[in-house]
């Protein structure tokens, strides 16, 4: 069995969200694979690139970055395609997903490798991933119901994955971590481990 961790925030060792995903692959003795998106150099899709996408442009066409980026976003397609569950962790930025996650979306979402269409119907072909945890860490509180509709991270992210059908979701969401004090963290923290060991 194998896992891909997706780590989102740029902060590394500051992170938050890796603190409680940590805590979740030390559960699992499978085999991990992690994918740090800030290491990738990550880029929007071009104009060639969208063209390549749809067999419109031959790989001889593109320029070397987006030679670059067409490798890079074989190597996430066959990533996907190779686990048995995934996590994402990531904080919420300006009430939607880091930019960063949805140019990845945006690259793994590919025509013909992880979605396609017969007589105009959709067919997913991401059924391998039979789970995903998804690890959200946010400054504000949003089960307020007031908020709740402001929260686009969580809907984003459910229907990017539906798109290609990994819809088993267990969502983890440490909230208000900017505005409690180190001791009332910890004490939600210790909440949530019991929330994922309950879980697993
Ligand atoms: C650029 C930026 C935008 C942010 N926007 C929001 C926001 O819209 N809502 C919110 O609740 N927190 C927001 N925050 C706070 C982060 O979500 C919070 O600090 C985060 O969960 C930290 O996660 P990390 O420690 O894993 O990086 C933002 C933080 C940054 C850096």
């Amino acid at each position: 069995m194998k896992k891909l961790h997706i780590v989102v925030s740029p902060r590394g060792e500051r992170s938050r969200s890796k603190k409680l995903w940590e805590y979740i692959l030390s559960k699992m003795d499978w085999e991990k694979e992690t994918l740090e998106l800030n290491n990738e150099n990550i880029w929007f899709l071009t104009s060639s690139l969208i063209a390549y996408n749809y067999w419109y442009a031959k790989f001889e066409d593109l320029t070397t970055e987006e030679k670059r980026i067409a490798k890079l976003q074989d190597k996430f397609v066959k990533q996907i395609l190779s686990a048995d569950e995934i996590i994402i962790s990531s904080p919420i930025w300006n009430f939607s997903v880091p930019a960063i996650l949805k140019a990845y979306f945006d690259l793994i979402l590919k025509i013909n490798e992880t979605v396609t269409m017969k007589d105009w119907a959709l067919i997913w072909l991401a059924t391998n991933v039979k789970k995903a945890y998804i690890v959200l860490t946010k400054w504000g509180y949003y089960e307020w119901q007031a908020w709740k509709s402001i929260d686009m991270i969580e809907p984003l992210i459910r229907q990017d994955l539906a798109f290609i059908w990994i819809t088993n979701l267990e969502v983890i969401n440490w909230e208000w971590i900017d505005r409690v004090s180190d001791e009332e963290n910890l004490k939600k923290f210790d909440e949530l481990k019991m929330q994922i060991d309950s879980k697993l």
